[in-house]
């Protein structure tokens, strides 16, 4: 598969070397330092990692993921173009400055509407970088979780598809709508900074859609 990445910082570099690692192509982009995306891309290996615009990442990929501190994503938005159509991982969490959701409106739900005619997923947000980094290589059933929400069900499968290949179970919670569970802050009765494995996901997955609590964190050896 063909990646668009923009911002090709430590999850959005996270998220083009294991994907390069499972085989799929990506093309970086969006830095105030250019020669950061070719030393990245040199690194990972020009037969399959090369450089571009943000706007040339978007047409290069079947899948685009955003991965930009909160308050640069309308830059990066703007710098992206026309998103009508596309599949768009949104990985960013509402840190720091720009405009925010309002009380009560997730993050997926605020930025699913800044991309009209995107095909929005959010994924890859809830574990720091270094852990995903570590995590991505596990196997059976020590594989962590990455939680996936959004209204599209085909772009969700895909998305899915993807992550698992990267080395990650993709669990599904549901809409951008009924997303809260797996968004920033880290707090009691969320999944936000936790490492959930598949035989924890399903009770979430059944809290949520059930609108109730989910059950107590897990702790793993
Ligand atoms: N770090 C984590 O543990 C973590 C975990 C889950 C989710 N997230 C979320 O994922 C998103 C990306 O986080 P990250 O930690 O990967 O960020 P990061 O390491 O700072 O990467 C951000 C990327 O955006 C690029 N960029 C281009 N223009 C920028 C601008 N005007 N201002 C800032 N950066 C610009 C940066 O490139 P240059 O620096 O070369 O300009 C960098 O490659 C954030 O929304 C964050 O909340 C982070």
């Amino acid at each position: 598969m063909k990646i668009g990445v923009i911002g090709a910082g430590r999850i959005g570099g996270n998220c083009a070397r294991q994907a390069i690692n499972a085989g799929h192509e990506v093309m970086l982009s969006f830095s105030r330092d250019p020669s950061k995306l070719d030393a990245l891309a040199a690194e990972l290996g020009s037969d399959r990692a090369s450089v571009g615009s943000p706007a040339e990442a978007v047409a290069f990929g079947e899948v685009v993921i955003l991965s930009v501190p909160w308050g640069a994503i309308p830059e990066a938005l703007l710098a992206a173009g026309d998103l009508d159509g596309k599949i768009v991982v949104d990985t960013t969490n509402q840190f720091g400055s720009g405009p925010k959701p309002r009380a009560g409106e997730t993050a997926a739900s605020f930025n699913a509407a800044r991309m009209p005619g995107a095909r929005y997923v959010k994924s890859f947000n809830t574990l720091t970088s270094r852990f995903q980094a570590d995590a991505a290589g596990r196997s059976a059933e020590d594989r962590v979780v990455q939680w996936i929400c959004g209204d599209d069900e085909e772009a969700k499968a895909l998305v899915a598809g993807l992550i698992e290949d990267m080395g990650y179970v993709p669990v599904d919670l549901g809409g951008t709508e009924a997303c809260a569970v797996m968004e920033a802050p880290r707090r009691p009765g969320s999944v936000y900074g936790e490492e959930y494995r598949a035989t924890d996901a399903q009770a979430v997955v059944d809290a949520v859609r059930a609108g109730a609590e989910i059950p107590p964190t897990p702790a793993y050896r």
